[in-house]
C-alpha cells in the first residue's frame, strides 16, 4: 500500500496575512495558515495568542481586517473566497465544533445532525437518515446511538454528535477548538483514532490544543502563534515537545514543579461515611472517607462520571449527602448551606467556571470582587471600596498574569484560557481570606489547568503549592495522571462512588493508578 506523503499533498486552505482587531487588541496580525488535504494540523499557542479568533475567522464568524483566504476544499485548484457567515462557511465545506456544544438536549441524535442541515426535506425521513448517519459513524469510528437524546450522552458522545453532525454536512475540512479539553485520556485517544481515520479518507483537520504530548501523538504539522503572529509551522517529526514550548512562550518551560516535603497541619477537612445521590436519583458517592489535612495536596483521581462531581459538590456544600457527615476545621456543617461552607473556609474552583465562575458582561475588577464583596477592605459597612477593589484586581491580574490585563475590561472579551486564570486567581486568593488565625483554609480545585497554557501551568501549581506551604489543605480533582502524581502528596482513587484506595504517588506506578481507577483493589 502507499500512501501520499503529506508534503505532496494540495493544499485545501490558505489564509494569509489574516488580520482581526477587536477595540484595543491585535487578536490576529498577518496570520499565515496553510492546509494540505487529509493533514492533521494543530494550531498552538498561549492563551490569548488569536487561535479561537484565527479559527472564528476562517468558520465565518468574523469578518478579517485584513489579509485574504483561498479555498480548495469542494474544487481542485485554491480560489479566493470571503466567507460573509457561518452558513456559508459550511456550504464551503468547512465544519466547526466549538467547546461548548450546540446540542438541544431533548432531542434525539439523528434529530440534532439533521437541524439546520442544507437538505433537510419537510417532512423528516428521519429512518434514511438515521440509515446514512450510522454509516458515517461506522466508517470513522464515531459510536453513538441515534436514537438516543442528547441529555443522556458522556460529554465525549456528545461531541461525536457535533463531528457527525459536520460531516453529514459535507465538511471536508474539520476545525476543532480545543476538543481534548474536556475528554478523558480514554476518550481522547479514540478522537485521536477518528482524526486519523479521518485525514485517511481525505478529511482535513485543524484542532487546537494546549496539551503537547497530543500534538505530538496526532498531528502532522503544527501552527504555533505568539502575540497574534505566526511564529513557525513545523513538521512534527522535525521536533520535541520542548521545541514546541520554546517555540509557543519564547522561553524554556519546565515541565516538573519543585515540592518540598509536606509540613502537615491539623485536619481540616474530614468526610465520614459519606453517601451522596446523583441528579438523576442514583448513588453517586458510596461511604466515602477522607480526612484532608492543611499543608498536604489531597488528589482526587478517577475517570470522569465516578463520583468525583458529586464529591466535590459534597465538600463545598453545593450537595447534601444522605448519610455521613462532613467537618470542617472541626465544625459539622452536614447539611448545611454553600454560604455556610464559604464562611467555614472551604474555596472552590468549579469544573464548570463559565457557568458558575463569571459574569461575562462585568469588568474584570466586578469580576474578582464577585465573592469578596461582603468583607473588609473590599467593603465598608456596605459601601464598596473602590480603590481598594482597584488594587485587588490588578495584583491578581499580575499574579496570575491574565491578559490583556486591562481591569476595565468585559470578563466575556478575555480568551477562554484567561478567563480561567480570573477564575483561579480569585478563588485561590480567596483561602487567604479564609484562613483564621492558624486554622488553615480548604481549597477544592477541579481541573484548575484545563485549558491553560504551559506557561499558566507554571503559575497554577506554583500557586497551589504555595496553598500548601502556608498551610491550606488542598483537594485537587484531576484527569491528568502526571499532574496528579506531580502535585499530590497522596491520591484518593473514586471508582463508581467508591474511593478504591488512597495511595501514596511517589510508590505508585501509572499502571497501578489505572486499574485503581477501572475499579480493580490494589492486592
Ligand atoms: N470578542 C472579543 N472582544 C474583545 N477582545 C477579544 C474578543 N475575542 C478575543 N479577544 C481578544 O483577542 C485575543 C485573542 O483571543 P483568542 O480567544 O483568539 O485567544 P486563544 O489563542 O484562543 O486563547 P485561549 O488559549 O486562552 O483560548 C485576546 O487578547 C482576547 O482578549
Ligand atoms: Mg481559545
Amino acid at each position: 500500500m502507499t500512501t501520499t506523503q503529506p508534503e505532496t499533498r494540495r493544499l485545501v486552505v490558505e489564509m494569509r496575512d489574516i488580520t482581526k482587531k477587536f477595540p484595543g487588541v491585535i487578536a490576529n496580525e498577518d496570520v499565515t495558515l496553510e492546509v494540505r488535504r487529509g493533514e492533521i494540523h494543530a494550531l498552538l499557542g498561549e492563551n490569548g495568542a488569536g487561535k479561537s479568533t484565527l479559527m472564528s475567522v476562517l468558520c465565518g464568524l468574523y469578518q478579517p481586517d485584513g489579509g485574504s483566504l483561498h479555498l480548495a476544499l469542494h474544487q481542485e485548484e485554491l480560489c479566493e473566497t470571503v466567507l460573509r457567515s457561518p452558513r456559508h462557511a459550511i456550504q464551503a465545506g468547512i465544519g466547526m465544533v466549538y467547546q461548548h456544544f450546540k446540542l438541544i438536549p431533548t432531542f434525539s441524535v439523528t434529530e440534532n445532525i439533521l437541524l439546520g442541515a442544507e437538505d433537510t426535506p419537510t417532512v423528516l425521513d428521519l429512518k434514511q437518515s438515521g440509515a446514512r448517519i450510522a454509516e458515517i459513524a461506522e466508517r470513522f469510528a464515531l459510536p453513538v446511538d441515534p436514537e438516543a437524546r442528547v441529555w443522556q450522552l458522556s460529554v465525549g458522545e456528545q461531541q461525536r454528535v457535533e463531528i457527525l453532525k459536520q460531516l453529514y454536512r459535507g465538511a471536508a475540512l474539520l476545525i476543532l477548538d480545543e476538543p481534548t479539553a474536556v475528554l478523558t485520556p480514554q476518550e481522547s485517544d479514540a478522537l485521536g483514532e477518528t482524526m486519523h481515520s479521518l485525514a485517511a479518507s481525505g478529511v482535513s483537520i485543524v484542532f487546537i490544543s494546549h496539551k503537547l504530548d497530543e500534538v505530538l501523538a496526532y498531528a502532522d504539522r503544527v501552527t504555533v502563534l505568539r502575540g497574534g503572529k505566526t511564529a513557525a509551522t513545523v513538521d512534527v517529526a522535525d521536533v520535541t515537545k520542548a521545541d514546541l514550548a520554546r517555540l509557543m512562550v519564547g522561553r524554556d518551560v519546565l515541565f516538573s514543579a519543585d515540592k518540598p516535603d509536606a509540613e502537615l497541619g491539623p485536619d481540616a477537612l474530614v468526610l465520614h461515611g459519606v453517601t451522596a445521590m446523583g441528579d438523576r436519583s442514583v448513588t453517586a458517592v458510596n461511604n466515602v472517607s477522607l480526612t484532608v489535612r492543611g499543608g498536604e495536596i489531597l488528589g482526587i483521581a478517577g475517570v470522569a462520571g465516578n463520583g468525583q462531581k458529586e464529591l466535590v459538590e459534597v465538600m463545598t456544600g453545593l450537595r447534601t449527602p444522605t448519610a455521613g457527615s462532613v467537618t470542617v476545621r472541626g465544625a459539622d456543617l452536614t447539611g448545611k448551606s454553600a454560604i455556610d461552607f464559604i464562611q467555614g473556609g472551604v474555596a472552590h474552583v468549579p469544573a464548570d467556571r463559565l457557568g458558575q465562575g463569571l459574569a461575562g458582561n462585568l469588568p474584570l475588577t466586578d469580576n474578582v470582587i464577585l465573592k469578596s464583596f461582603r468583607s473588609e477592605p473590599i467593603s465598608h459597612r456596605s459601601f464598596l471600596n473602590k480603590k481598594a477593589i482597584r488594587e485587588m484586581s490588578i495584583r491578581l491580574i499580575e499574579a496570575f498574569n491574565v491578559l490583556p490585563g486591562d481591569p476595565d475590561a468585559k470578563a466575556s472579551g478575555l480568551s477562554g484560557g484567561n478567563q480561567q486564570k480570573l477564575i483561579l486567581a480569585r478563588e485561590i486568593d480567596a483561602t487567604d481570606r479564609l484562613a483564621v488565625g492558624d486554622e488553615p483554609a480548604v481549597l477544592v480545585a477541579v481541573y484548575p489547568t484545563r485549558g491553560l497554557d504551559v506557561g499558566a501551568i507554571e503559575i497554577v501549581r506554583d500557586a497551589l503549592l504555595n496553598q500548601r506551604a502556608i498551610g491550606a489543605a488542598v483537594v485537587m480533582v484531576s484527569e491528568d495522571l502526571d499532574e496528579l502524581r506531580t502535585l499530590s502528596d497522596r491520591i484518593a482513587v473514586l471508582h463508581g462512588g467508591e474511593v478504591m484506595g488512597v495511595v501514596d504517588p511517589a510508590s505508585t506506578s501509572k499502571d497501578d493508578l489505572g486499574l485503581l481507577m477501572a475499579g480493580e483493589r490494589l492486592s
